[in-house]
């Protein structure tokens, strides 16, 4: 009998990717997702690249008696990956309840019934934004957690918690949490990636955009920070190499391999680049050039974040492996085979 996984927010960004990495290592999906921030399509998408339609439901999380019923239907779920979240930054800054609500209920039903038809096993998608602008770089899991830039960062520092406090109450829970950096790219084939609803807060999206020519030009938030190059600079994994994280992250926890039954990895390349590098970078690996000009900063911004990934890759046995062009070049596939 395979081992049966529920991915929440299965059919997006990263959900979707890891899908094709669990499916493709012997694991039955069942995606439940509100399709709030996604599209029915990308189920095509995925098995497209596997051959294998995952088992689906519409419902929203965060409703405790639609959570309900997929433990209802699906009594044989083995470990769960929780991807279900509202993550815009800049829209949190302004619907702080619609953010806490939706992001705290949903882990909360999920732990509830979790306990509830015993269900052991948990991966949290949670991310470097609970770090804030870290004193020391690179950041470890040991680094300080700060004041998170946004409601939506702060949803995932206390979800941290929430899941820490749960672990600690009740014996039949065990969780992982991953602490995402950039996550950029799409799967090689092209048959999934990255599906902004309307104009693309990240880089990646608005970059591609740019250069198709749905967008003007591109703005470069800010070339006055004390860094190399006076931009940004961030920790881009490609979104595979991240999918395939949580596939080694749920082997660990129904291999019963934890150190401490709640832990926490870094999932990042280990390499900082800044907004300048990535459009030279992106020129380079793709032939095209991004139309640019230097703005302002923008609001909430951290100047430089990048990961120590020695823990994640001596403890998870994991490494982050596609290259930076390699990661740029899907990107810009993706975006000539979507029209928008
Ligand atoms: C990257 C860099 C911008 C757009 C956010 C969330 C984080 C995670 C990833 C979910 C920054 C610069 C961007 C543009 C630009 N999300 N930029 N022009 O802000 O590092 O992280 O997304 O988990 O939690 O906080 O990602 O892609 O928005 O920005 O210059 O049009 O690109 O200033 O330096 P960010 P980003």
């Amino acid at each position: 009998m395979k081992k049966q996984v529920l991915v929440t927010g299965g059919t997006g960004y990263i959900g979707s990717h890891t899908v094709v990495e669990l499916q493709t290592n012997g694991y039955e999906v069942i995606i439940a997702d509100n399709l709030s921030n996604s599209r029915i399509e990308v189920l095509e998408g995925i098995k497209n690249i596997t051959g294998i339609e995952p088992l689906f439901e519409k419902l929203d999380l965060s409703i405790p008696c639609e959570a309900r019923k997929i433990f209802e239907k699906y009594p044989n779920i083995n470990s769960i990956i929780h991807f279900a979240a509202s993550k815009a930054v800049g829209e949190s800054v302004g619907e702080p309840l619609k953010y806490y609500a939706n992001n705290l209920n949903s882990l909360i039903n999920i732990l509830s019934l979790m306990r509830e038809f015993n269900v052991q096993n948990i991966v949290f998608s949670s991310s470097c934004t609970v770090y804030g602008q870290p004193e020391k770089l690179p950041v470890t899991e040991q680094t300080e957690r700060q004041e998170a830039e946004s409601p939506y960062g702060n949803t995932k520092t206390i979800c941290e918690d929430i899941i820490r406090d749960s672990v600690k109450a009740y014996d039949g829970i065990n969780a992982i949490a991953l602490r995402y950096f950039n996550p950029i790219g799409s799967h090689p084939t092209a048959y999934i990636g990255e599906l902004p609803n309307g104009v693309p807060n990240n880089l990646i999206p608005f970059l591609t955009q740019t250069v198709i020519g749905m967008r003007e030009k591109l703005s470069v938030f800010g070339d006055d920070y004390p860094t190399k190059d006076g931009s940004c600079i961030r920790d881009y994994i490609n979104v595979v190499d991240l999918a395939k994280a949580h596939v080694v992250s749920i082997e660990r926890l129904i291999e019963n391999k934890q150190k401490s039954r709640c832990e926490y990895f870094n999932i990042g390349t280990g390499e900082g680049y800044s907004v300048l590098e990535i459009i030279n970078s992106f020129e380079k690996a793709t032939g095209e050039k991004v139309p640019y000009e230097i703005t302002g900063r923008r609001e909430g911004d951290i100047t430089e974040i990048y990961a120590d990934t020695s823990y994640a890759n001596e403890e998870l046995g994991w490494k982050a492996e596609k290259s930076l062009e390699d990661t740029l070049a899907s990107a810009w596939e993706w975006q000539k085979r979507i029209v928008n």
